[in-house]
């Protein structure tokens, strides 16, 4: 669609939405959303926000043109589509915006919006770079806008439940978040030939090149980043990490596998493990307390507890020389009791049927944009995965302990 008539298929919009249509219209206040990046994250979304009563897309945007017949597709309908954001963002039926760009156009995308006066819905991770975090945030709150970044599992049931218990104390202190995310595939996405110049390779490929990609750390790793900060109160002083290419030797420039370990105060860490070429273990996380431990996965969250420690050493109880779990020598050191692995059931967490947290989080943003209530998942949540995922992408490159930045004050804002 050229510019004359996108912005005339605004005017079409905003007939739509004049009082005789809105007659017919249910009685939920309408959220007219605009998108930027309509690739596989943004239609996925924009097919959870379609589920939502009274939200329209209005329009998108995006600089690959294949993608506007797939939300055509996708919507029903035909969505004026244009590859200029200012364009999208200069329409006047546009309520709220989604952007789901790739993270290196995000600080473009979340100011310019932000500057629009409209609530955001953004796609993590939150900023490319240290400075791109920083400069969102300082947009955020000098526009006063509704901001919420897309870490979907905040509004999962069973995490929400498990990070209250966990709070709580019911495994006692935290001290150890161990997190990985597993698959069996190269990462890759198909290009159409001929492809002059690898544009489209850039394009699409985006993930797997260091200019505009945070690598596996960032892409998948964000999600456990930020229930390691919610679950400790805080996010991460330093990183410290590595990553290899070890099976996909086809041009890419970040790690096929990355490592890395984030020190919190008072020596808790969280540790993130992604392989590419081995699905086993899957995406999970396991959060260890002084008297229990939570296994958090994409379905379910399920408690164990430690036995009680009546085991302590005294200087006159002898040291047992054998020990013997469950009809196997675990070991002839100094009180190994225990050292067997846990395998009963454990206490999974009953929250019912495990859904969708993409439909929940933004049936959530949706609520918060009709003045129902907050946001959970704000701009500082964001900011505190989204300069980790930066400090530890760079970490993995340097092979050094890097400190992360915290938020500067933003009493220097004009
Ligand atoms: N919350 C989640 O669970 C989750 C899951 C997947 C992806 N994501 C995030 O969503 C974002 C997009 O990921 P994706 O998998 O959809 O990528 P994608 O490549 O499939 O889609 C990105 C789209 O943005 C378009 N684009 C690129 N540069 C642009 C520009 N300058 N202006 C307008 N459009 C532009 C591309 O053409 C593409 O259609 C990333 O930040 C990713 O981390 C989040």
């Amino acid at each position: 669609m050229n510019r004359r008539a996108f912005l005339e298929a605004a005017s079409l919009t905003a007939l739509a939405s004049s009082p005789l249509a809105r007659a017919a219209a249910p009685a939920v206040k309408p959220v007219r959303l605009g998108v930027i990046g309509a690739g596989s994250r943004g239609q996925e979304d924009m097919r959870q926000f379609l589920r939502v009563p009274g939200v329209t897309i209005s329009a998108i945007c995006d600089i690959y043109p294949p993608r506007y017949a797939q939300v055509n597709r996708l919507a029903g309908a035909e969505i004026p589509a244009t590859a200029s954001y200012t364009d999208l963002l200069s329409r006047h039926d546009v309520d709220a915006v989604l952007i789901a760009s790739p993270v290196s156009c995000h600080a473009e995308h979340v100011i310019a919006a932000a500057r629009s006066g409209r609530p955001i819905l953004g796609e993590k991770a939150l900023g490319f770079t240290v400075e791109d975090n920083q400069k969102i945030v300082d947009e955020v709150l000098r526009a006063k806008i509704l901001f919420q970044i897309g870490h979907e599992y905040r509004y999962a049931p069973w995490v929400k439940e498990a990070v209250r218990r966990i709070c709580r104390g019911d495994i006692g202190k935290p001290t150890h978040v161990e997190a990985c995310w597993n698959r069996n595939g190269d990462w890759r996405r198909a290009v159409p030939s001929p492809d002059p110049g690898q544009k489209l390779e850039h394009l699409i490929n985006w993930r797997l090149y260091r200019e505009t990609s945070g690598g596996l750390g960032t892409e998948l790793g964000s999600h456990h980043i930020d229930l390691a900060n919610w679950i400790f109160g805080e996010q991460p002083e330093s990183v410290l990490g590595t990553h290899s290419i070890c099976i996909y030797h086809d041009g890419r420039t970040v790690g096929d596998n990355v490592q890395s370990v984030f020190q919190y105060s008072g020596g808790r860490r969280l540790t993130f493990s992604s392989l590419t070429d081995n699905a086993k273990s899957g995406n999970q996380l396991w959060v260890y307390g002084t008297e229990g431990s939570v296994q958090i996965t994409i379905e379910d969250a399920t408690f164990f507890y430690e036995k009680k420690r009546s085991n302590q050493p005294t200087a006159d109880k002898p040291i047992s020389k054998t020990i013997v779990e469950r009809g196997v020598v675990t070991g002839a050191s100094y009180s190994t009791a225990g050292e067997m692995p846990y395998r009963g059931p454990g206490e999974r967490v009953e929250t019912g049927p495990a859904g969708d947290p993409t439909l929940d989080s933004i049936r959530s943003f949706v609520e918060a944009v009709r003045g129902e209530h907050g946001i959970d998942a704000d701009v500082h949540v964001g900011f505190r995965s989204g300069v980790a995922c930066s400090v530890a992408h760079d970490a993995v490159f340097s092979g050094n302990r890097t400190p992360i930045p915290k938020y500067r004050d933003s009493a220097s804002l004009a």
